[in-house]
């Protein structure tokens, strides 16, 4: 099968598209048919070995994982002896960042990942790009436990994690000032934000609003830095470990101290997970919004793009059979 490889860390050319054997599964697992997946900033940091904390899970000197990517939609193809909540020909998606390998015309799974049955009416690469960003936005709410009627800041309210985290608060009735660049401030209004800061014309730190919470899905600001935006019992949670890689160490310092506080959430990834968005995009209360698509054969371009930081929403890589 076609499957796109890297066997050393570095730059999006040490991934190269060659043939490589179809997976086995075993008693527990499915083969999956992958139809669509994505590049995303997981991928891009297991690829990378950036920053050294991630090769603690992907191996210290060489990736043990050579065919990366986490999300796919796709086809059914084999079910283990074991396996009994899915059947041959099931139309599915889900997230497997612990062994990847969602870049490839087939993947292994086993079936207690967060797997799901595609929502209704729905082509694979409109549903590939439903659980990285996604679930780490829940993770972000649910940790934070967020209500109806609380506001909330999303900074970096376009990216993957952004875009959903926008979708997922507005669903559950919070009140949603996002920030992002002067080009997308009708689409992220379009997410459901109610009030939309431009970073390019005001500094969002400087806010005269406060807020229950702010989320910072892209990573580039601190605890230091939006605290004046909190209310005094105010949370502060963060998608990166901060510039000083403080985060972690604040999110179990400041609850001692109390008032202000910072949590660093860590995500479940089971499979309420993929039946979650399921329901949630078949209600219409979350959409995967997608930026760019490449086909497999284009994965170094992807990589590269998905790099900039600048990417809107989700990168979606579409897997042709071999020979169309
Ligand atoms: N905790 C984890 O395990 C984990 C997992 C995955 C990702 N991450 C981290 O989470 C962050 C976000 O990931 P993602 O996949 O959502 O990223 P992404 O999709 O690549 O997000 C990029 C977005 O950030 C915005 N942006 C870039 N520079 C900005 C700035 N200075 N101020 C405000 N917005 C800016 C861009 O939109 P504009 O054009 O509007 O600026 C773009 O839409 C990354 O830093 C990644 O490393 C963490």
């Amino acid at each position: 099968m076609k499957a796109a490889v890297h066997t050393r860390y570095g730059p999006p050319e040490v991934v190269q598209v060659t043939e490589i054997d179809k997976p086995t599964i075993k008693a527990d697992e499915l083969l999956i048919k992958v139809h669509a997946t994505t590049v995303n900033r997981t991928d891009c940091g297991f690829r990378a070995g950036k920053p050294f904390i991630v090769r603690f899970f992907s191996g210290l000197t060489k990736p043990r994982a050579t065919v990366l990517g986490n999300e796919f939609a796709g086809v059914v193809e084999a079910i283990g002896s074991d396996v009994s909540s899915f059947k041959v020909g099931d139309r599915v998606f889900g997230y497997n960042d612990s062994q990847f390998g969602a870049h490839a015309e087939y993947l292994s799974i086993p079936e207690s990942k967060p797997l799901a049955a595609m929502p209704e009416n729905l082509a694979f690469e409109q549903v590939a790009p439903s659980t990285e960003g996604s679930h780490y936005a829940l993770s972000f709410i649910r940790t934070a436990k967020i209500q109806d009627g609380q506001d909330v800041l999303v900074y970096g309210a376009t990216g993957a994690i952004g875009s959903a985290a926008v979708q997922l608060l507005r669903g559950l009735g919070a009140n949603v000032t996002a920030v992002c660049s002067t080009e997308y401030v009708e689409l992220v209004k379009g997410l459901g934000a109610e009030r939309v800061i431009d970073y390019t014309v005001q500094d969002f730190t400087k806010d005269w609003e406060s807020y229950d919470v702010v989320l910072d899905a892209v990573g580039k600001s601190s605890f230091g830095q939006c605290k004046p935006l909190l209310r005094p019992t105010g949370l502060y949670l963060s998608s990166d470990l901060g510039p000083h890689s403080q985060n972690p160490i604040l999110a179990l310092i400041t609850p001692i101290i109390g008032g202000k506080r910072v949590k660093f959430p860590i995500p479940r990834q089971d499979q309420d997970m993929a039946r979650h968005f399921k329901e949630l995009i078949e209600s219409g209360k979350f959409k995967p919004v997608i930026d760019r698509t490449y086909p497999l054969e284009q994965i170094v371009e992807a990589y590269e793009y998905v790099e900039k930081g600048q990417k809107i929403r989700n990168v979606v890589i579409s897997i042709k059979p071999s020979g169309c």
